[in-house]
């Protein structure tokens, strides 16, 4: 209201707003266990690492599990960077953007004023020369920064397009990471999937919405969810101490 903006068009607004929430986090948090659940190195270093952030309290009727979603953020780097590989592997986001003047890059492209510029991230995240001759391979510790920086590549984490960038950049990247983070670390930390398959099998993704920046799976996988035996003589919750950490999954947010 206050913005001179009327009811109805706060109501078309809300409609983009739900796609913007739901059509990205659902299909990472699939990615996440995915990846985790198909590769048992992965998800037991994911694991290991976890517990670390975990405090237990004794209560009358029994253990309360604290998973604190603020060290997840800060002291867990094999389980952000997973996060990263799998944003790096699974998004296929175009940002698009019109030239408003003539502009020279690098001395060779020239942009013409007025041309529809389309810049999909896939690109860039599928380019050996950005990420070295494994970047088809799915590595969780791509983003650690010690393996950065040992290895002769020297990555550069701002490479990751995900959340696309400049003035249009997600403003929801923080809340997504949040919560697929969240979302993740409780379910790893208590079940275990079992593929009815016996194998993981990726899904094709043919079918992904154009609204989609995260790839969806075509099929559903039939899991069956078996809760592990260390995580059910206790109650779970979650806290976030400090709101305001940012994790930077955005060349915007990243100081290094
Ligand atoms: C994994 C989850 C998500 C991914 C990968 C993602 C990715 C993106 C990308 C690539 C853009 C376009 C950026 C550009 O043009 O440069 C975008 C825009 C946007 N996202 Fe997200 N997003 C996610 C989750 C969310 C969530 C949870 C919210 C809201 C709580 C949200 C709200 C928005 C909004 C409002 C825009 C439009 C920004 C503008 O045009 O100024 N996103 N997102």
């Amino acid at each position: 209201m206050q913005n001179k903006i009327s009811i109805k068009d706060i109501a078309r607004f809300e409609v983009g707003n739900t796609i913007a929430i739901l059509v990205n986090t659902a299909p990472a948090v699939f990615w996440m266990l995915f990846y985790l659940y198909s590769n048992p190195a992965v998800l037991q270093d994911c694991r290991n690492e976890i517990e670390s952030v975990i405090s237990d309290t004794k209560e009358i009727n029994g253990t309360r599990r604290i998973i604190d979603i603020t060290s997840v953020k800060q002291d867990c780097p094999i389980l952000t960077s997973t996060f990263q590989e799998v944003l790096r592997q699974r998004t296929l986001g175009a940002q698009v953007r019109q030239v408003m003047q003539d502009t020279m890059l690098d001395g060779r492209y020239l942009l013409k004023k007025d041309v529809t510029l389309i810049m999909p991230s896939l690109v860039v995240h599928t380019d050996p020369a950005i990420w070295g001759p494994d970047v088809s391979e799915f590595n969780h510790k791509r983003f650690v920064k010690e393996n950065r920086i040992q290895s002769s590549q020297r990555l550069n984490p701002k490479s990751l397009r995900a959340f696309g960038g400049g003035t249009t950049l997600c403003p929801g990247r923080h809340f997504a990471t949040t919560e697929i983070l969240a979302t993740v670390v409780m379910f790893i930390l208590r079940y275990d999937l079992i593929p009815l398959q016996n194998r993981w099998t990726p899904p094709k993704t043919e079918k992904t919405n154009i609204a989609a920046v995260v790839m969806e799976p075509d099929t559903d996988i039939t899991v069956r969810v078996l809760p592990r035996e260390s995580s059910t003589d206790c109650r779970w919750d979650f806290k976030l101490p400090d709101s305001n950490m940012v994790f930077g999954v955005a060349a915007e947010d990243r100081h290094d």
